[in-house]
């Protein structure tokens, strides 16, 4: 069966909470939830995972290998410095699909810049939780032979 792993960094667990007026009002679990829809919908799975430590993301993006078919990650503000996530990414042979909630183009200077976006299949910017949703449908799809 697909497997999915969808994979969040730091402040994302506050998601709901947080700055909502740039975030929205959905929790992560409510992110979880619309990738686990449509999974379950093309006949797959999916896992998630958290965490707010650099080292604890390369870890789950090393075991993801051989464990998951396809990565959705949001690496919040790591995605503007860490050139260690972008080689764990670069190390494994799975696509990463790399998500943000926000348009981090409308935003600060320091955000328009991805250390990983290079090294991903892809990128959903500044659609709101809807995005974890549209990766996922892109992964799917891509390991159907569809798109
Ligand atoms: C974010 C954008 C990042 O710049 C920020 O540090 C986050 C969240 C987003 O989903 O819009 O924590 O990745």
């Amino acid at each position: 069966m697909t497997r999915l792993l969808v994979l969040n960094g730091p402040n994302l667990n506050l998601l709901g909470k947080r700055e909502p007026g740039i975030y929205g009002k959905g929790s992560l679990k409510d992110a979880v939830e619309l990738v686990k829809t449509a999974a379950e919908e093309h006949g797959a799975e999916a896992e998630s995972y958290q965490s707010n430590h650099e080292g604890d993301l390369v870890d789950a993006i090393q075991q993801a290998e051989g464990k998951y078919d396809g990565i959705i990650f949001n690496p919040a503000a790591y995605t503007h410095t860490s050139i260690a996530l972008r080689d764990a990414i670069s190390a494994i042979d799975i696509p990463v699909i790399e998500v943000h909630i926000s348009n981090v183009h409308q935003r600060e200077s320091f955000r328009h810049h991805s250390m990983l976006a290079s090294v991903c299949k892809g990128q959903v910017v500044g659609l709101g939780l809807s995005g974890y949703r549209l990766a996922a449908l892109a992964l799917l799809e891509s390991f159907e032979g569809r798109r």
